[in-house]
């Protein structure tokens, strides 16, 4: 089992990555099938190179010192997919936890969930819920897995919480929304990045990506590497982030 070890700053510096590193990257993994189609595979065999492309940049994330990455593993829209890829994609999540479990516990990995469980097969959740149960009160990296998520469910969710708890309207603030989705507690979000080439959030944080920078890249999800998600931090290290103010 690999202990993952944070680079130094002479390290961070040797790789072009010293400055001021995101706290909080999305990433939407996109392009499993297209990589597929292109070996004349299933698209399954696409999805599987995806879930093997995840861990080094699981590790990565943590040797950088970022404190939350959330993947984009499943959205709401996708039960629109046919049946079969639906479920193989839920045998590789349950697979992933069950060969990747130990390592990121034993490197203070907690893992989070954002989305609705409830719909998935037994042994699915488990899975992640044991996952979840297990990790919560490690310090380090916060890997979010966003699954059977959409940002307009979340909202919704946030909204129909917000009205139960009785708290009144004049009472409401963005903090009262922020902290009743799912992303409750963890850092703003500073870096979105998509593969695959494709241009838009798809439902995924939207709230959260108010002041988000997005780096789009044409690669494939199963071929993003370390290598390219350096460059993406790379590229979000070179952004000018006014939040509305004026930057001379
Ligand atoms: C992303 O790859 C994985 C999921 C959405 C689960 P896709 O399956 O969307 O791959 P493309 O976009 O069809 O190439
Ligand atoms: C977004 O990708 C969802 C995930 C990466 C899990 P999709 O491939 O489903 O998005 P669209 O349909 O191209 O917008
Ligand atoms: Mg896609």
């Amino acid at each position: 089992m690999r202990i993952y070890e944070r680079y130094t700053e002479a390290e961070l510096n040797e790789i072009g990555l010293s400055g001021r590193i995101p706290e909080h990257v999305g990433i939407i993994m996109d392009g499993n099938g297209r990589w597929a189609k292109q070996r004349l595979m299933p698209r399954t065999f696409g999805h599987r190179a995806g879930m093997e492309a995840l861990h080094e940049i699981v590790r990565e994330a943590h040797c950088l010192g970022i404190k939350a990455l959330t993947v984009y593993a499943f959205s709401t829209e996708n039960w629109r997919r046919p049946v079969q890829e639906v479920n193989a994609l839920f045998g590789l999540l349950t697979e992933y936890f069950e060969k990747e479990i130990d390592e990121l516990d034993a490197n203070g990995v907690r893992i989070v969930a954002l989305g609705d469980l409830d719909p998935f097969p037994q042994k699915v959740k488990a899975c992640m819920t044991d996952a979840i149960e297990r990790t919560k009160n490690n310090t380090g990296l916060s890997f979010c897995i966003a699954i059977n998520y959409g940002s307009r469910a979340e909202i919704v969710r946030a909204i129909k919480k917000i009205m139960l708890s009785g708290v009144p309207a004049d009472e409401v603030g963005e903090d009262t929304v922020t902290s009743n989705l799912y992303t409750a507690g963890l850092p703003e979000l500073d870096l979105i990045i998509r593969t695959a080439g494709e241009e838009r959030l798809s439902n995924f944080l939207l709230w959260q990506a108010a002041y988000a920078e997005f780096v789009f890249t044409p690669v494939c999800w199963p071929d993003f590497d370390t290598a390219e998600f350096r460059r993406c931090i790379i590229e979000f290290m070179k952004r000018t982030r006014r939040f509305g103010k004026v930057v001379e």
